[in-house]
């Protein structure tokens, strides 16, 4: 069965997708205001590490780099400011407000990235035309994550690499009582205050609580066919950074002939 995100009292995938949209587009000029306040400003910390991480990656004379899922922008702009400068960094979402605040960023410092209008689901983009994949707290919202996976192998070309940030589930029992205290009681108040939309600050503590804990991810990735999947918890696990490489042979795909492994 697939799975994926479904805000409360929405059902069918199709609904959920609308509903996400246009969740995302109401809040879009609170967005960035709103995460750094609410995270204390780690959500920057968090970017920045997935950037290092990927920093050898990013080197690559010409890469090629698609931030999915990229809202306003932050880590499209932190990529492409890690990139040397033949590199194309794209990012793409299909919210179009996000994608709004994000051309206004980059506008303002004068960044080099392209930027459009996409579904993650339905990338406008040839098979095997990604060398670097990336997507920060978007996952989480897909209406199906196996399609998602499969999309992002798609577009990616063997041997490229996909690097998925998400809110995760803290592995310390104590420590996870109090985040959900914070993320489940005072979050909401606070965001749907600031927000003005008390739903959109009530869905990020569900679609978290529901997404999938970082082992479970990245199994999915597995078995979705990435290769050398790992994953790297930060802040004691409210966050996780997952990464994965697409096979270079078609015989590791699902369905494909999988003897050689
Ligand atoms: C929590 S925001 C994250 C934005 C940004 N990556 C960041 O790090 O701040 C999630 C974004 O995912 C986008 N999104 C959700 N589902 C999507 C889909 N199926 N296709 C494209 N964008 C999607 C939303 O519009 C929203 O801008």
């Amino acid at each position: 069965m697939s799975s994926g995100a479904r805000p409360q009292g929405v059902t069918g995938e199709r609904q959920a997708a609308r509903w996400v949209r246009e969740m995302f587009s109401r809040i879009a000029p609170r967005y960035d205001l709103l995460n750094h306040l609410l995270s204390f400003q780690l959500d920057r910390t968090w970017r920045a590490r997935a950037v290092r991480r990927l920093r050898a990656r990013l080197a690559v004379p010409g890469a090629r780099v698609l931030d999915i899922c990229c809202g306003s922008g932050d880590l499209t702009l932190a990529l492409a400011a890690a990139a040397p400068p033949a590199s194309l960094v794209i990012g793409s979402d299909f919210a179009r407000p996000m994608l709004d605040a994000a051309r206004r960023k980059s506008g303002r410092r004068r960044a080099p990235i392209v930027l459009l209008e996409a579904d993650a689901l339905a990338l406008p983009f040839k098979d095997g035309s990604i060398d670097v994949l990336t997507v920060a707290f978007g996952f989480r919202n897909l209406t199906s994550y196996e399609r998602g996976l499969a999309e992002m192998l798609r577009v990616l070309r063997p041997g490229g690499l996909a690097a998925l940030l998400e809110f995760s589930q803290p592995p310390s029992p104590l420590f996870a009582r109090a985040y959900r205290l914070y993320a489940n009681r005072i979050l909401p108040v606070l965001g749907g205050w600031i927000s003005g939309s008390r739903e959109a600050y009530s869905y990020l503590p569900e679609s978290v609580n529901r997404f999938p804990e970082a082992p479970e991810l990245a199994e999915m990735m597995r078995r979705a066919g990435f290769l050398e999947v790992r994953f790297e918890r930060m802040s004691g696990g409210i966050v996780a950074l997952h990464t994965g490489v697409k096979p270079d042979s078609p015989a590791h795909f699902p369905g494909g002939d999988n003897k050689s492994e």
